[in-house]
């Protein structure tokens, strides 16, 4: 069996060479069924996606911004639903749960790259219903072809950067003996909870990043509705107020949880923290906004609805054209 003392620096350097992720291995007899849930889950978000992404590329009546913006955000959903969900199906169904200490580093940074960009996407979705509604003259001048997909691709490189820096800041940090996480994915909290050592500056790095990156976009989507809800209340006619409304309501209570859920796991000091809530509050921000944002977005939309049923139509139509040859 050989020696099993070990020093605690020969410690150090054996458990950097993965992580377990124990996800839901806590409630070992519902495997099954987790499985089987989060499969669905997955499944309707790529399909939910792919359509919406699809016509918005596709039905000459939705080639507007706020349909790019759209189809652009379906697409990111199907990347950022994707660096989570296929690893925690694959690790329901096996006894390892092991993941290497690069493929770890490497999952938290496009899960926060792709986090962020989803942030900027929303904000800029809810800019460009500000200014449809507020300033409709300016409209054409301001959302321009040019500059949406400009802004579009400043929300996907711009997080780039600052998570390359990031994430190395956090996998520089002194790992040692303990390398269970308790999450289904490789979070910068779950994380943060096998260093051993000082994480106070790095604790504050991120307050200050979270604060920058998702509680101002957070307060301008916020504002950007405020001002929408009184310019609608401001116009003549009450018939469209309702309508206005609880789309605006609906919007707002997605980019609420989303937001929500996100700035209490990133904001909240080490010290009041717990992985179990941790655990649940994330299955927020990374699978339950991301299955209904489309659903959300599309779902109270006329055109949207429309041009989904002509697509269908003509999908059954030529199945079926098909069929009988
Ligand atoms: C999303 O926007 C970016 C930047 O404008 C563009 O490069 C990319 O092709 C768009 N993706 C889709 C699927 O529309």
């Amino acid at each position: 069996m050989g020696s099993t003392e070990q020093n605690p620096s020969q410690r150090n350097q054996t458990a950097l060479v993965e992580f377990i992720l124990l996800g839901f291995s806590d409630i070992p007899n519902l495997q099954g069924f987790l499985f089987g849930l989060f499969l669905v889950i997955y499944v309707i978000i790529l399909i939910g996606n792919s359509l919406i992404l699809i016509i918005t590329k596709t039905d000459p009546s939705l080639q507007t911004p706020m349909y790019f913006f759209l189809g652009n955000f379906s697409f990111l959903e199907i990347c950022y639903v994707s660096v989570t969900i296929p690893r925690l199906l694959a690790d329901l169904c096996r006894h390892t749960r092991s993941i290497s200490f690069l493929a770890c580093a490497m999952q938290m940074y496009v899960f926060l790259v792709l986090g962020l960009t989803e942030c900027f996407i929303l904000t800029a979705m809810a800019y460009d219903r500000y200014v449809a509604i507020c300033r409709p003259l300016l409209y054409p001048l301001v959302m321009s072809n040019k500059v949406c997909i400009q802004l579009a691709g400043g929300c996907w490189v711009s997080g780039i950067p600052v998570h390359i820096g990031f994430t190395y800041c956090i996998f520089s940090l002194p790992f040692c003996g303990r390398n269970q996480l308790h999450h289904f994915f490789c979070d910068i909290p779950a994380v943060l909870t096998l260093v051993c050592g000082d994480t106070f500056f790095i604790e504050m790095l991120i307050h200050v990043i979270a604060l920058l990156v998702v509680t101002i976009p957070f307060l301008l989507i916020l504002g950007s509705y405020v001002k929408i809800i009184s310019t609608i209340l401001k116009l003549p006619t009450t018939t469209g107020h309702a309508k206005a409304f609880s789309t605006c309501s609906s919007h707002l209570m997605v980019v609420a949880l989303f937001f929500g859920s996100g700035i209490i796991t990133y904001l909240r000091p080490k010290s009041i923290q717990s992985t179990e809530t941790d655990k649940f509050i994330s299955l927020f921000y990374t699978i339950v906004t991301p299955m209904f944002n489309p659903m959300i977005y599309c779902l109270r939309n006329k055109d949207v609805m429309v041009a989904l049923k002509k697509f269908l139509l003509k999908c059954f139509f030529c199945d079926s054209k098909l069929m009988t040859l």
